[in-house]
């Protein structure tokens, strides 16, 4: 099951300015499901459960946990169950948890729903990649709440994955990684409300690698924060969403290693933002690669002074070895918000930016602009030079397209949103979430794949 990226390595050699943002070593489960399976099976219904969708799955889910998280697999098997009070699984070695039915949240408790931590060598997933939590947010955000719990939580986790369910309208966020190393997230589809604080992925950790996710939402789509090292983002669909993001960042911060690579974003608030407004630390080493837009806000949006943040204490986090590269695609206004936009701390100016191959083009009026301010490098509104002082910020306004703007879509982008206030429905796992790119591992791995499956993927994606 394990990911070793030396294949991967090998073929990224060829381009070794470019390729600083990686993975550092093996990513998954170190023993297979089939394994665990095999040794022990937990299944819910013999721990109390009742799949009639208003039976406490809470207590029988931890006991099946208990008798099963040394070696084994608890099985949720297809079918309907109430979720009335949420689930601390803590201390599994070499388990799994296999979610084929669909838990729908009764209770009303704030905190998390499935909390999973100081756990080795786990893997959670549908074998039908059909298992899902139904959340029912609007529930709370019909009355104007955001405060219920989150959906899922992993706590220092390692050698671990993640992949093929759904998770669906979270009363708050839907997916945290907090401070978890080696593991994968892939084919999963997250559809939340239609407002801010409902994020689909948020990552803290190290040597992580989410790939194939679809997020609907209007938060983050899958977002970095402080402290990573070592994370590859791929194939991500950003399907009405807030957009992706690493922050928001404060003081302290310490993020190294990152590539997205990838990204299709359509009517989200951004396409990637780096967003703080004071603190310090450092954000360095950081790739975003192959990004399409069409129908967003703003597009490329670096704002160390972010105004939905309070100020921190702090000059400013430092920025620097950015690279955005192969950017195409539209804008919704660029006029108002142009699709350049990297507006860096006066007192600890971005170096080492890069910006090439970007070519978009607003969708309505006939101009659009770049701003940067404090920002140093190459391409667009970038200052060079080795001397990093600050500047005000400096807008270039233009009113011919760039050249090769045009980029694909998505067969099915979302029309309209699902709102805050009704039941959103449950969606299926997309089978493709980049223009022309198929999923690293859609079948292969749901029956238990073996590691050269895991390092075919990223070469035979190229
Ligand atoms: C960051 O800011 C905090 C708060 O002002 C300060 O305590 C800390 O020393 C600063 N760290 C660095 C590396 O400057
Ligand atoms: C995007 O979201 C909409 C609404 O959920 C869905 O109908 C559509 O299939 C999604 N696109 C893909 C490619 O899955």
């Amino acid at each position: 099951m394990h990911f070793n990226p030396r294949a991967l390595f090998a073929t990224l050699a060829l381009l070794p300015a470019l390729v600083v943002g990686q993975l550092s070593s093996s990513v998954g489960p170190l023993t297979s499901h089939t394994t665990k399976s095999a040794t022990k099976t937990c299944n819910v219904l013999n721990y109390g459960a009742v799949a009639d969708k208003s039976t406490d799955l809470g207590p029988p889910l931890a006991s099946a946990f208990a008798a099963c998280k040394s070696g084994g697999t608890v099985v949720i098997p297809s079918g309907d169950y109430a979720l009335a009070t949420w689930v601390t699984l803590s201390g599994g070695s070499a388990w799994a948890l296999q979610l084929d039915g669909i838990i729908y949240r009764t209770g009303t408790d704030g905190g998390n729903m499935i909390f999973i931590e100081h756990s080795t060598d786990f893997e959670l997933f549908s074998s039908t990649s059909k298992g899902a939590v139904q959340g029912n947010g609007y529930v709370f955000h019909a009355a104007g709440s955001i405060s219920g719990p989150r959906i899922l939580r992993l706590y220092e986790v390692t050698d671990f994955s993640v992949h093929d369910i759904i998770l669906v309208d979270s009363p708050s966020f839907h997916f945290s990684i907090d401070t978890c190393t080696n593991g994968e997230i892939y084919n999963m589809a997250i559809r939340g409300g239609n407002e801010g604080g409902l994020d689909g992925i948020d990552v803290w950790s190290t040597n992580i690698w989410v790939h194939d996710v679809m997020v609907t939402n209007k938060d983050e789509c899958v977002t970095v924060k402080s402290p990573s090292k070592y994370i590859l983002i791929e194939n991500i669909y950003c399907n009405w969403s807030g957009g992706c993001a690493i922050g928001s960042l404060s003081t302290g911060t310490d993020i190294s290693y990152v590539t997205y690579k990838n990204v299709y974003t359509w009517s989200s608030n951004q396409m990637m933002m780096i967003k703080s407004n004071g603190g310090n630390g450092t954000v360095s080493n950081v790739i975003f690669e192959n990004f399409i837009g069409h129908g967003n806000a703003y597009s490329l949006n670096i704002d160390q002074y972010w105004s939905s943040e309070t100020t921190q204490a702090g000059n400013g986090v430092q920025l620097s070895d950015i690279t955005f590269t192969n950017w195409k695609g539209g804008e919704a206004a660029g006029a108002t918000r142009g699709p350049i936009r990297v507006i860096c701390a006066d007192g600890a100016p971005c170096t080492g930016i890069t910006i090439s191959d970007f070519a978009m083009w607003t969708e309505s009026g006939s101009t659009q602009w770049y701003a940067c301010r404090s920002a140093y490098g190459s391409g667009f509104c970038l200052h060079s030079g080795s001397t990093h002082t600050s500047y005000a910020v400096s807008t270039t306004t233009v009113s011919t397209a760039p050249s090769g703007y045009s980029a694909s879509r998505m067969a099915a982008d979302l029309s309209t949103a699902f709102g805050t206030t009704a039941s959103i429905p449950i969606p299926t796992i997309p089978t493709s979430f980049y223009p022309g790119a198929t999923p690293y591992t859609r079948s292969d791995r749901a029956g238990g794949g073996g590691p050269e499956e895991h390092a075919e993927g990223p070469l035979g994606a190229g």
